[in-house]
């Protein structure tokens, strides 16, 4: 069999994304072209497998689940003031503000009738948990906004955040995948939970690449949540850890946005080095690992079935982007 790797590369490599108007249609092509990871739809044909199903079955709910990930790009690009992803231009910096919009509620709608497409018994159990999942992106995306402006957020409360924004669409991915094949409902759940953990670790870890990643290879310019008064990990264990005076000066910093912008991330950087704080998320990130390890552990198939999402999460670990 493939990789489900090659398998995912085919199956966008033969999609076609461009049609009129051009200016609504020519954004879209341009972001899904650019890759990315394409860890949803990864996921989501990993999980498939693990329960005897065909890729064929699931490639149209792939390119959905992949499509729906592109149009929050889209959106939180022009939210978070973004100028790069894939070490490209943002959609609303290459176009304008209007087309990320438009091309982004477009590619919503495209996402849903990728997975109307073909007909399956378990139809609306699945766009129930695809719908339930857009609600919930979109309530972390408003959360993380929120805190932006909030100077008592807790790590509970980002915690909640990046679930909601990141890491239920990675379980939701997996519970599709899942649905198709029909597998139990307890492994289901277990795969659901892995990818809850999975994405924690996840969203950790682009926190961290944020600060300390290579724009070259992490392909988004670095930096951007301290300007963008973030209220991250990093930043809020570095509160618990300053002392009174450190922490009111980390306080003041994420609650204005100077001129310099270069020069506030090296302060906060420099903060964080004094703390330690790559280190704490890096533990962190560990923990979630530890945690999605158990949960695919608790799965009932041949452990030889599982090797792919290992393998995947294995990838996952170390990455650089
Ligand atoms: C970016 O997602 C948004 C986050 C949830 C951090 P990815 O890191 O999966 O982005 P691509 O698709 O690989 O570019
Ligand atoms: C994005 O979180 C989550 C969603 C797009 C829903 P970020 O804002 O951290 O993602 P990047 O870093 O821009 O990819
Ligand atoms: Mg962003
Ligand atoms: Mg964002
Ligand atoms: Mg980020």
């Amino acid at each position: 069999m493939q990789s489900l790797l090659n398998t995912v590369n085919q199956i966008f490599s033969n999609e076609n994304f461009t049609h009129q108007p051009i200016h609504l249609y020519e954004p879209i092509d341009y972001t899904l072209r650019l890759g990315g990871k394409r860890i949803r739809p990864l996921l989501l044909l990993a999980a498939n497998r693990m329960f005897g199903g065909s890729d064929d079955n699931v490639r149209h709910a792939a390119i959905g689940i992949e499509v729906f990930h592109n149009f929050t790009l889209l959106h939180d690009d022009l939210m978070d003031r973004s100028p790069l992803r894939r070490g490209q231009p943002t959609v609303y910096r290459k176009w304008d503000e209007n087309t990320a919009i438009l091309s982004g509620d477009t590619m919503f709608a495209l996402a849903w009738q990728y997975f109307l497409a073909k007909p399956h018994p378990r139809l609306q159990e699945i766009l129930q948990c695809f719908n339930q999942t857009a609600i919930e992106v979109c309530e972390g995306q408003q959360y993380d906004m929120d805190f932006e402006t909030s100077d008592n957020t807790t790590i509970d409360q980002y915690m909640m955040m990046i679930r909601l924004k990141t890491a239920v669409l990675l379980a939701g991915a997996l519970k599709i995948g899942a649905l198709y094949p029909n597998a139990p409902d307890d492994d289901t759940n277990h795969l659901y939970q892995f990818g809850i953990h999975l994405g924690l670790a996840f969203q950790l870890q682009d926190d961290l690449l944020d600060s300390y990643g290579d724009t070259a290879t992490f392909g988004k310019q670095t930096g951007q949540d301290i300007r963008d008064n973030k209220k991250t990990y990093l930043y809020l264990h570095a509160l618990q850890l300053a002392d009174p005076a450190l922490r009111d000066e980390l306080r003041t910093l994420f609650s204005t946005t100077p001129a310099n912008t270069d020069a506030k991330v090296a302060q906060v950087l420099a903060i964080y080095q004094q703390l330690g704080i790559r280190q704490c998320v890096e533990t962190a990130i560990q923990q979630q690992f530890t945690l999605a390890r158990q949960q695919i552990d608790a799965v009932q198939v041949d452990p030889l079935k599982k090797a792919p999402l290992l393998h995947l999460m294995d990838t996952l670990l170390d990455r650089k982007k």
